[in-house]
């Protein structure tokens, strides 16, 4: 079996979906859920599938050792950030290149960096009356940001639609894709 852990600090929607689509897979498992947030919406999925978690105090989250030492006690083979907003530390890129893969809500490297995450995202892209948005699925290496790109997702934006709107239309994108993409990368390696 091929062990996932996923990272989270919000709602959670992703992981509840990765849960979901991997729980009777033949070769990939959601082995832990990570997050620094204590209450985070994606512990709860989680523990009602009887997947162990993982919550990383303040003083934890930059702690490399730790978090490397967490991964390898609990034999995970990939890291899937879903809606994680803490920085990862050096030392997990290195022993995880080209396996940790993130989800960025918007076709990158338009809407990247800092405070661009969540609604902030969507809002930015009303405001500027963009054609078209969608999802980015990337690698996250050591150098922030250049982690190759393994696949975007467009949607189109109507001219009546609002920034809840297009958020809506750039969730289901996630929900449709993100697994998918996810399972054929671990497949092809
Ligand atoms: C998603 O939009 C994801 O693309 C982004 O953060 C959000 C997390 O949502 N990176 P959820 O917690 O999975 O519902």
């Amino acid at each position: 079996m091929i062990r996932i852990a996923a990272f989270a600090s919000g709602t959670g929607s992703n992981v509840a979906n990765l849960i979901g689509y991997f729980k009777s897979h033949p070769s990939i498992t959601v082995s832990l859920v990570v997050s620094n947030v204590a209450n985070a919406g994606a512990l709860e999925k989680a523990k009602a599938n009887n997947i162990p978690v993982l919550v990383l105090p303040k003083e934890k989250i930059n702690d490399g050792d730790f978090i490397v030492s967490e991964m390898q006690k609990n034999k995970i083979d990939y890291i899937i950030l879903a809606g994680y907003l803490k920085m990862i530390p050096l030392k997990l890129t290195k022993q995880f290149h080209n396996k940790i893969i993130n989800i960025h809500p918007s076709l990158l490297p338009k809407y990247g960096g800092k405070g661009m995450y969540g609604t902030a995202v969507h809002k930015a892209v009303f405001e500027n009356k963009e054609p078209e948005s969608g999802i980015t699925i990337h690698f996250v290496n050591e150098e922030y940001d250049k982690g190759e790109i393994i696949a975007q997702k467009k949607v189109a934006i109507l001219s009546t639609d609002k920034y809840q709107e297009i958020e809506n239309k750039v969730r289901a994108l996630e929900q449709e894709w993100f697994p998918v993409i996810i399972e054929n990368v671990i497949l092809s390696k």
